[in-house]
């Protein structure tokens, strides 16, 4: 039975609240990929992609008609005739459903999303040292670049697979008349078959999904120490860990955490010390023996040491020769500040590039990570 002429109710309400949530948390992920500080909230906005993900799955197998993966129609040549009919008949006729393009669109999307979520959750685990996977960081630190990668690419390639799919229901509206765009709006498409219908405790269930997706998506940008973005690194007090780094060291500036530089750039400072950026440090202001405490502490907490993502990102950007005096006078750190103006740095709230600690906040205390980082309001 058919409740309006000449269309068919295809997508009910929650099957268009899940594709358009996909859609747009997608959208805002990528959106807030662009800008590092925004890191929380792009795992926030990859939680509910993530969750609708995994809600479309099963809708795929528990479904209401239409959506279930039974009717996907993934036969090569119902593919190939469906784009032939498209240019011979512009007039053909629509069954309800989905057609073979849009099946492979979708399992595609599935496929694909599932890697950029999962490769997504293990690398805020591996690189940020953060989130449920916080714990191979350790171990697999050293991959982090790869899966990088791999999550920034499948991205793209997921973003112009999206674009492919708009420009197709675009044809549809205006070429074929077909009013495609609507369908997913109002859930009825100008086609050939059987109402959808859902079954109450379907629509309980999804509407329950989809709440405790929203909900936990809330609950993220509110809170730090959540399961799916809690931090490992935590803040270190250099008065506690190495009471003399610390007092010696932490005197003109805040102490650096000695994971920062590698240890023959630790040993080039200790030993320069009489020519400190400009400043005269003698025997008289740090004994030898302190000197020598001072360095093997470093020594053995340096860049090598460290499963930081700094840390390995910098000794990874290094030629084996390369003994960097300062930070800030590397490749990896101009770089990564190419895009901030130099009158930020010589104002008077940020002071000199080397106070890390005025954007990067906490990294006195060891911390680095994208959440903390707040360039302050130079006007
Ligand atoms: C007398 C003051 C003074 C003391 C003591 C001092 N520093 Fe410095 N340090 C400076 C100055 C000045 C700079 C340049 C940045 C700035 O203008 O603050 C600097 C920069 C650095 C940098 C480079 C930061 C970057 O990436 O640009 C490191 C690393 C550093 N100091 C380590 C140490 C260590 C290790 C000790 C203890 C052995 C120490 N400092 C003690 C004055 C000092
Ligand atoms: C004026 C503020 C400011 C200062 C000072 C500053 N940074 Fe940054 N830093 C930023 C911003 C903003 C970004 C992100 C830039 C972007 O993504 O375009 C960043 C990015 C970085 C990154 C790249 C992170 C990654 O994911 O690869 C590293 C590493 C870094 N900073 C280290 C440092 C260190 C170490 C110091 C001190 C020696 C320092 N920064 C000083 C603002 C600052």
């Amino acid at each position: 039975m058919n409740k309006k002429n000449g269309k068919v109710f295809v997508w009910p309400t929650c099957t268009r609240i899940i594709h358009w949530t996909i859609a747009l948390s997608f959208v805002a992920s990528f959106v807030s990929s662009l800008n590092k500080s925004y890191l929380h909230y792009h795992v926030a906005f990859g939680w509910i992609f993530a969750t609708m993900l995994i809600y479309r799955i099963i809708w795929g197998f528990a479904g209401p008609r239409y959506a279930t993966f039974n009717t996907f129609k993934l036969n090569l040549s119902d593919l190939r005739w469906y784009f032939q009919e498209k240019i011979v008949d512009r007039w053909r006729k629509i069954p309800a459903g989905h057609n073979p393009a849009s099946s492979w669109f979708t399992l595609i999307v599935l496929f694909f999303g599932s890697i950029i979520v999962i490769s997504g959750f293990l690398l805020y685990g591996i690189q940020e040292g953060g989130g449920i996977f916080a714990f191979l960081n350790v171990k697999y630190y050293m991959h982090m670049i790869m899966l990088f990668d791999i999550h920034m690419y499948i991205s793209y390639f997921l973003l112009a697979w999206v674009i492919v799919h708009i420009a197709g229901v675009l044809i549809e509206q205006f070429y074929h008349k077909t009013n495609m765009v609507f369908a997913m709006v109002t859930g009825y498409k100008k086609a050939e078959g059987e109402d959808s219908d859902i079954t109450f405790l379907c629509n309980i269930v999804s509407y329950i999904f989809i709440a405790i997706s929203f909900g936990s998506f809330l609950y993220i940008v509110n809170t730090d120490d959540n399961i799916i973005t809690k931090p490992t690194f935590v803040p270190i007090d250099y008065r506690i860990e190495h009471k003399i780094y610390s007092t010696e060291c932490g005197d003109c500036h805040k102490t650096y955490p000695p994971y920062m530089l590698p240890s023959r750039s630790w040993d080039r400072i200790m030993k320069d010390l009489d020519n400190h950026f400009g400043e005269e440090i003698t025997d008289a202001n740090i004994s030898r023996q302190n000197r020598t405490l001072i360095l093997n502490y470093l020594s053995n907490n340096s860049a090598e040491h460290s499963s930081n993502k700094i840390a390995f990102k910098l000794v990874n950007s290094l030629d084996n020769e390369e003994t960097p005096k300062a930070f800030t006078k590397t490749d990896y750190w101009r770089e990564a500040h190419k895009s901030i103006n130099p009158s930020v740095f010589k104002s008077k709230k940020v002071g000199n590039k080397a106070y890390c600690w005025s954007c990067h906040k906490g990294f006195e205390n060891g911390v680095f990570s994208n959440e903390k980082i707040s360039i302050p309001d130079i006007k």
